[in-house]
């Protein structure tokens, strides 16, 4: 496996390696993706295996633009309305699956619909191009653990599963796409993410479904998780624990350790800093990363979504 700068010629070895059936881990504006031909069997096999993914949870495909995506799904105007607000971007669309759609049914989990993004990251964009084809794409880390953001985090609990990780440095936003299902009448919220409920709401009218009643076929109840428990809504941390703050940090014990998600109380901030600062605390002499009260307003719903799935019981 090889951690490779995102130059034009690595770009171009990642695509041919996608295209002979192998890993490849990418850089997105959410977190980092791992990628593969999306309509290859032999390729969803070997993804689903990496990351000891069940295989009842389906897969997004990754696609460079919306004209791509027409060729998979049937767009209502709905879909049309939010892929041209929110496209390129972390927002995912679920609508029901075209006969001729180049992607494997074992990647879409026998399912009639099938999720489609257009992520706004260069380096993800330049590779889609190069391969030309959908590339299906979870997060690029073991299953139920903490999503990466950095190469590092990827390389260090994929490495020896991948051909090469693309290096694009920290990912803009932090934590995974919105998902929304129109694939029936009344629009559903399946996952909060990147783009806030409001943003989307302001577009198609309310969405079903809310914050902590997630029905994604793949949104166990756990998930996300350190391998330290999670105590939530905490205003303080003892001796034994981390502290994972929001806003400045209050007086701690010594020999606790502590970040801020926000120093200044942005959530986009704190978004960004969710995964790579839950790794970070995450020690081996740490039973417990106590962590702040976060706003559930817009991207703060998929905060506090994240970390209560990373809270709940294993
Ligand atoms: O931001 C993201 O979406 C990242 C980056 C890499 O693009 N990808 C990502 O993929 O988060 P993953 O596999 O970790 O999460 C995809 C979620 C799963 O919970 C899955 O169940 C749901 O999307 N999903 C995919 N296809 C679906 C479908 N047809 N119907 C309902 N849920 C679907
Ligand atoms: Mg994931």
């Amino acid at each position: 496996m090889s951690v490779s700068k995102p130059t034009h010629h690595a770009i171009r070895r990642a695509a041919a390696a996608l295209l002979r059936d192998r890993l490849v881990a990418f850089p997105t504006e959410t977190v980092y993706g791992l990628g593969a031909r999306a309509r290859s069997s032999r390729a969803v096999l070997r993804l689903y295996a990496a990351k000891g993914r069940p295989r009842f949870n389906p897969l997004i495909a990754h696609v460079a633009d919306l004209a791509q995506a027409r060729r998979l799904v049937r767009f209502d105007e709905r879909a049309e309305r939010l892929a041209r607000h929110f496209w390129p971007g972390p927002l995912t669309l679920v609508l029901p699956r075209l006969a001729g759609a180049s992607v494997s049914r074992l990647a879409g989990a026998g399912l009639a619909t099938l999720g489609v993004r257009v992520p706004d990251h260069p380096v993800a964009l330049a590779l889609l191009r190069r391969v030309g084809e959908p590339v299906v794409a979870p997060s690029a880390n073991p299953s139920g653990r903490l999503s990466p953001t950095r190469a590092s985090d990827v390389a260090r609990t994929l490495g020896g599963r991948v051909a090469g990780v693309l290096d694009g440095g920290a990912c803009r936003v932090g934590l995974e796409s919105t998902i929304v299902d129109l694939s029936g009448p009344r629009a559903r919220l399946l996952r909060p993410g990147g783009i806030a409920r409001e943003a989307i709401e302001a577009l198609i009218g309310p969405l079903a479904g809310a914050g902590n009643e997630i029905r994604a076929p793949g949104m166990l109840e756990s998930h996300y998780a350190p391998r330290a428990r999670l105590r939530l809504d905490a205003a303080s941390a003892v001796v034994g624990e981390a502290y994972l703050g929001y806003g400045p940090l209050p007086a701690l014990p010594e020999n606790v350790p502590a970040l801020t998600l926000s120093a200044a109380r942005d959530p986009q901030e704190a978004a960004r800093n969710l995964f790579s600062f839950l790794q970070t605390l995450d020690r081996p002499h740490i039973r417990t990363i106590a962590v702040a009260p976060v706003p559930r307003d817009g991207i703060g719903l998929a905060i506090s979504d994240r970390l209560a799935r990373a809270a709940a019981p294993r």
